[in-house]
């Protein structure tokens, strides 16, 4: 695996590789790599010749108060877990590689509507500054395949209507969450939690399962997450939002609707954790 810094490189180095007809797959990533990253990494290898893998924890899609600065930076580790997945080129820039004039004059991608509701309300800018990033990576790479993982459910709906409103000629592929054997999803951000707290954060996945079976079983939607949230409370849980959606406009479900999402965000102590589940109910 060859890790490079600049862009530069970068180009030149994939332009070799497209020279000799090779297909480019793109993993992004902000590092500290766990087992659900090196599923990403393994699945690229279906869809391209070359894998290309980055790691960028990337200011702009950071709140003022959130956790850029503890953000886990574990490169030496990230390294040999993307050499053991068969990774054939990590981009690892720095802020000034991506933002050479800061961010404040930076130029936005902004996906409407999307990108306004749940974890954009309560992440204000957050989608911002991840459509922003993916989209220079895209020019930085230009893969013909991007994959991100389905625990960042809104996360890849974005991407995948920036795709199609900015005509980037790229498929996107979603991958499953990986988790625990409790059931917990695989994050970056469980790192964060004390034994206690992540043996409690199984009931997140739980609540899921519980408000699909529910659902399946004809609870109206709104007794459906009223019920969710006070399991997620009685689990010391403080519900960020517990939302069931339409799966593809992510808008509150209508009565009838059957591609269903259920999106949910709590907090645990002082980390934020996400997990969805989907479910077609006819
Ligand atoms: O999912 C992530 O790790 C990040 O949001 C991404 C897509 C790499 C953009 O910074």
């Amino acid at each position: 695996m060859k890790l490079i810094r600049h862009i530069s490189a970068l180009r030149s180095l994939l332009n070799t590789h497209r020279e000799a007809g090779r297909q480019i797959a793109l993993v992004p990533t902000m590092g500290n790599l766990h087992a659900g990253h090196v599923r990403l990494v393994e699945e690229a290898h279906c869809h391209g010749d070359v894998v290309v893998c980055t790691i960028f924890v990337n200011p702009m899609q950071f709140g003022k108060n959130e956790d850029l600065d503890a953000y886990p930076r574990t490169l030496d580790a990230d390294m040999q877990k993307l050499e053991e997945a068969g990774c054939t080129v990590l981009f690892a820039p720095s802020v000034t590689e991506i933002y050479p004039g800061g961010l404040e004059q930076q130029t936005v991608v902004a996906v409407p509507k999307l990108s306004e509701c749940h974890c954009g309300a309560s992440r204000h800018g957050h989608f911002d500054g991840v459509a922003t990033v993916v989209s220079k990576l895209f020019n930085m790479v230009q893969p013909q395949t991007a994959l991100f993982g389905l625990k960042d459910y809104q996360q890849f709906m974005v991407i995948s209507k920036m795709v199609t409103d900015l005509c980037f000629p790229i498929s996107i592929v979603g991958v499953e969450t990986q988790r625990e054997a409790s059931g917990l999803a695989l994050s970056s951000r469980n790192g964060y939690l004390t034994n206690d707290e992540k043996s409690r954060a199984t009931t997140l996945y739980q609540t899921l399962q519980d408000s699909r079976d529910r659902l399946q079983a004809g609870t109206p939607i709104d007794a459906v997450e009223s019920q969710a949230r006070a399991q997620l409370e009685a689990a010391g849980f403080r519900p960020d939002y517990f939302s069931v959606c339409h799966a593809l406009t992510l808008e509150p479900a209508q009565h009838g609707d059957d591609y269903l999402v259920i999106l949910a965000a709590a907090w645990m102590g002082k980390t934020r954790l996400i997990d969805n589940l989907r479910l077609q109910l006819t």
